[in-house]
């Protein structure tokens, strides 16, 4: 099984014209993936969250019709006086899957190793998943401290039965930028969370994040260890998304 996750943030999306392009796409392929083979993940805000599981529950399109909903972020706590933020309580009430957490752009808006072990606690007792996602930020790279830097990040969060639903390697430099990580940086990352993985006997998809595009999946997605990607910009557009996904197959 292959992973495609999209990733909203916080862009406007028109649901029924991305739905539509999604759908156009499918409907022109004889060979696009079936829902066992790709698993194709939205996360996406509340708002969008209610508009598109309604979709998703009144589509005849089997593929969309398995799409399944995450939203980007759940707050640490469990409950109480936190103005704007979302516990995981409340995702489980609307139905939502589960939730990035640990994403780059929130680390750098303060979320820290523990913090973002609190969010994954808190998903793990309302029996939500999450996407956990990893990576260094350029200067990281150059000083050759990516191993002790990554293994941080995991060592932080693969405790008291904690572990990712789905890990996306996610280097910094490469997000949003136009520029995805060359085929030896994925490499090198992904041998160093299989044998963090091996270690902790841990059993989960990796996944690449940064820049791809229907341009790049194919190469990407036949790099050794890799079993999906996280897509940001290419996925807003319901067209590209969907020309991504039908050049992954597992
Ligand atoms: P990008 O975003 O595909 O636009 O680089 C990826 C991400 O932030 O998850």
């Amino acid at each position: 099984m292959k992973y495609l996750i999209a990733n909203w943030k916080m862009n406007s999306v028109d649901i029924d014209v991305w739905e539509q392009e999604f759908i156009n796409v499918v409907s022109s392929q004889n060979n696009f993936p079936k829902s066992d083979e790709v698993k194709l993940i939205v996360c996406l805000n509340l708002y969008d969250y209610t508009v598109f599981s309604k979709k998703i529950k009144n589509s005849k399109n089997e593929i969309f019709n398995k799409i399944s909903l995450f939203t980007q972020d759940v707050s640490q706590y469990d409950d109480g006086a936190f103005t704007g933020q979302i516990s995981s309580k409340f995702l489980k009430k609307v139905g939502v899957e589960g939730s990035i957490i640990g994403h780059s752009e929130l680390r750098e808006n303060g979320d820290t190793e523990n913090i973002v072990f609190e969010k994954g606690l808190r998903l793990n007792e309302q029996g939500l998943s999450n996407i956990f996602c990893i990576g260094e930020g350029l200067e990281i790279l150059e000083n050759n401290k990516k191993k002790p830097f990554l293994l941080n990040q995991l060592q932080t969060f693969c405790k008291d039965n904690i572990s990712p639903g789905l890990l996306a390697y996610e280097p910094i430099w490469a997000i949003g930028s136009g520029k995805e990580a060359d085929s030896e940086n994925i490499s090198s990352a992904v041998s160093i969370i299989l044998d963090f993985f091996e270690e902790k006997k841990i059993d989960c998809p990796i996944l690449y994040g940064g820049s791809v595009s229907k341009s790049n999946i194919e190469e990407i997605i036949s790099i050794p260890g890799i079993d999906g990607c996280l897509v940001g910009n290419s996925s807003l557009d319901g067209e590209q998304f969907a020309i991504i996904a039908s050049k992954i197959k597992s």
